[in-house]
């Protein structure tokens, strides 16, 4: 259970989710919500088309599985150019990066994925690429070092990252298209399941399309995958098509509750309760105390906890709101009710990465 990577919830990619490419939107129409995102991608496309220019440089920024990858292939498509992906650990060297960038052709699409892994040498031989499509390399070492420059064709880089307080300002200035991803809403959701159950062949009602929806923490690909369990357990178990109650029954079994937490949210929870009075408690030792690393906590774990209003982050550490007492049934002490308001007034989201 404390293995975070096989929790059903986990908006993290599991090797089944990454095979399953079958219900994966292929264009923008087709992809729903992020409407904001959606309209401002569409406007930038079309002049970019228009013109016959290469897009300015986008940043997807927010939680796992909300569909940054998705949206950068579907940019692609739209603009009807070429699609090359990489991520920022994958390029260790600064003259891997200029393979990539002198294979591109004019105008096509570079997807960095986790761009806040790239490596400062590296990084600094994208700040030209990206304002000039210039490329300043080094030849050999020593004193018969020599630098050269090179043009590059124009293109767009794509990137994604899940942390974008990681990225330095000088990258994040260097795009013109920031983008942030949002957790999707219960209808959008139902949509998005709606629409992989019929590329599924399943035979599923408007109300257990719902009902896996409601409990997917504002996220596609862990829809996708509830989706998937839930067909399991039809096929073996159930009669006629899969209703509420049947989406139920699958998903308490997989230990999903009514909003989508599992054991660990739980014990997350339950652990800022009982050990540290409900907080303040800093990340590092909470991250100690349930056996989990910090990066865990921080990318996996709190923002659900956090948009779902349960947990706040505040300059001190983590604290759980009233909600977050109400829903582990527990009273929250009266001392810490009022130095709650007193630390919402000052810091109303106390979102970090925002
Ligand atoms: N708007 C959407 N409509 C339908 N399906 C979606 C949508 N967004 C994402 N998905 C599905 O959710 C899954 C995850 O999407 P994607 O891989 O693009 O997320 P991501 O934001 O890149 O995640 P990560 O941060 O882990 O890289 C995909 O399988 C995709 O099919
Ligand atoms: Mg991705």
């Amino acid at each position: 259970m404390s293995d975070p990577d096989n929790r059903m919830v986990s908006p993290e990619a599991d090797a089944e989710d990454q095979r399953d490419s079958t219900v994966r939107p292929l264009t923008l129409s087709e992809f729903v919500g992020q409407g904001a995102v959606k309209e401002n991608l569409k406007v930038f496309v079309d002049a970019a088309r228009q013109r016959a220019e290469a897009m300015d440089h986008v940043l997807f920024y927010g939680p796992p599985g909300l569909g940054k990858t998705t949206l950068a292939q579907i940019v692609s498509r739209e603009l009807g150019v070429g699609f090359r992906a990489t991520s920022g650990p994958v390029i260790a060297k600064a003259g891997d990066l200029a393979a990539l960038l002198t294979n591109l052709q004019p105008r096509d699409v570079l997807f960095i994925d986790e761009i806040h892994r790239l490596s400062p040498a590296v990084e600094e031989i994208l700040y030209p690429a990206m304002e000039d499509f210039q490329l300043d390399l080094i030849i050999g070492e020593g004193p018969a070092a020599r630098s050269v420059r090179i043009d590059l064709p124009p293109f767009t880089l794509v990137a994604a990252t899940t942390r974008a307080g990681l990225i330095t300002t000088p990258l994040r200035e260097r795009f013109g298209i920031p983008l942030h991803m949002n957790f999707y809403t219960e209808d959008e959701l139902t949509f998005i399941v709606e629409r992989a159950a019929r590329v599924l062949s399943m035979d599923m009602t408007e109300d257990g399309a719902r009902e896996v929806a409601r409990r997917s923490r504002g996220t596609p690909r862990v829809a996708n995958r509830l989706l998937r369990r839930v067909r399991d357990f039809a096929s073996i178990f159930g009669s006629g098509p899969i209703d509420a109650a049947a989406a139920d029954s699958a998903l308490l079994r997989l230990d999903v509750d009514k909003r989508g937490l599992d054991a660990m949210d739980r014990r997350y929870l339950g652990c800022i309760a009982e050990n540290y009075g409900g907080g303040p408690v800093g990340a590092e030792t909470l991250a100690a105390a349930l056996g989990n690393e910090r990066d865990v906590l921080e990318e996996v774990v709190e923002p659900f906890l956090i948009q779902q209003g349960l947990v706040q982050r505040t300059p001190r550490g983590r604290m759980l709101t009233r909600q977050g007492w109400s829903y582990i049934g527990l009273e929250m002490p009266a001392p810490m009710a009022a130095q709650l308001d007193l630390l919402q007034k000052a810091a109303p989201t106390g979102d970090e990465d925002a």
